[in-house]
């Protein structure tokens, strides 16, 4: 059975866009929880543009299900997911100037540097997933890591719009992943899905979880809007009312 693990970068960024308060991923974590989301995906950027230390250590202490931590190998990343220990750590490329994750880490080119962040999340009893693309180099690379999960970057088939790319996206997915479980790791992906595409990807054999977010949050402001409005509607007229009489 393939589950979500949904992502709630973007409460924060939209909170981050005043400064504020409001609204609080913490919230969002948990109400994605009752929803059915079996854990909560945060990713601590360097840059810190939407989610803060403090989200993800109020997140932990929150989630019942697994919070899954996406971050950089860095030493000081490292440290932070040590003190707040994750069940799972997600290793991703950060590049400061990008709008979201941009293709997937190379673990090939990775070097000791990587090895050391695995080994050390791994000693801290933090399960590994490696954020890579579909590409059975950076799959074998993955599994001489140490890592025991890996998460495919779905962005290339999210971004395919014809139906043959689309198609050739959804074949390499295909196939790369059944290289990933015959190397014994445990096979996540996601970036990019949406209402529209997300089944052909949950259907792929062996996929255990999807990390989905920005589609998620995007609809939660529609879905939500009619009430929210009614509610500010209720209060203005009240208010009306009250002057009147
Ligand atoms: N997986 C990883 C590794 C990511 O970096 C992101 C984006 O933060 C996601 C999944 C979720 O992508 P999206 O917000 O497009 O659903």
């Amino acid at each position: 059975m393939t589950t979500l693990c949904v992502n709630v970068d973007h409460v924060a960024t939209l909170r981050q866009a005043r400064g504020g308060q409001e609204p609080d991923p913490v919230l969002a974590a948990m109400q994605c929880e009752i929803a059915g989301s079996t854990g909560v995906t945060v990713h601590l950027r360097e840059d810190r543009r939407h989610i803060q230390d403090r989200d993800v250590r109020l997140i932990r202490e929150v989630v019942r299900g697994h919070l899954n931590l996406e971050m950089a190998a860095t030493e000081k990343m490292v440290d932070f997911a040590l003190d707040v220990k994750p069940e799972i750590a997600t290793l991703v490329p950060e590049k400061r100037e990008e709008l979201t994750t941009e293709g997937g880490l190379d673990v090939v080119g990775g070097g000791a540097r990587l090895t050391k962040a695995v080994e050390r999340l791994k000693a801290g009893g933090i399960t590994v997933s490696l954020f890579i693309d579909a590409d059975a180099d950076q799959i074998r690379g993955s599994k001489k890591s140490g890592a025991t999960e890996v998460e495919l970057h779905t962005g290339p088939y999210a971004e395919a719009r014809t139906t043959t790319d689309i198609e050739r996206q959804l074949e390499i997915l295909r196939r790369e992943s059944k290289l990933v479980r015959e190397l014994g790791l445990v096979l996540n992906a996601g970036h990019g899905l949406n209402y529209l595409n997300v089944q052909a990807v949950a259907a792929i054999e062996g996929m255990r979880e999807l990390n989905v977010g920005h589609s998620i949050i995007s609809r939660a402001v529609f879905s939500g809007l009619p009430a929210a409005v009614e509610e500010m509607n209720r209060l203005i007229r009240e208010a009306n009312t009250h002057l009147q009489t």
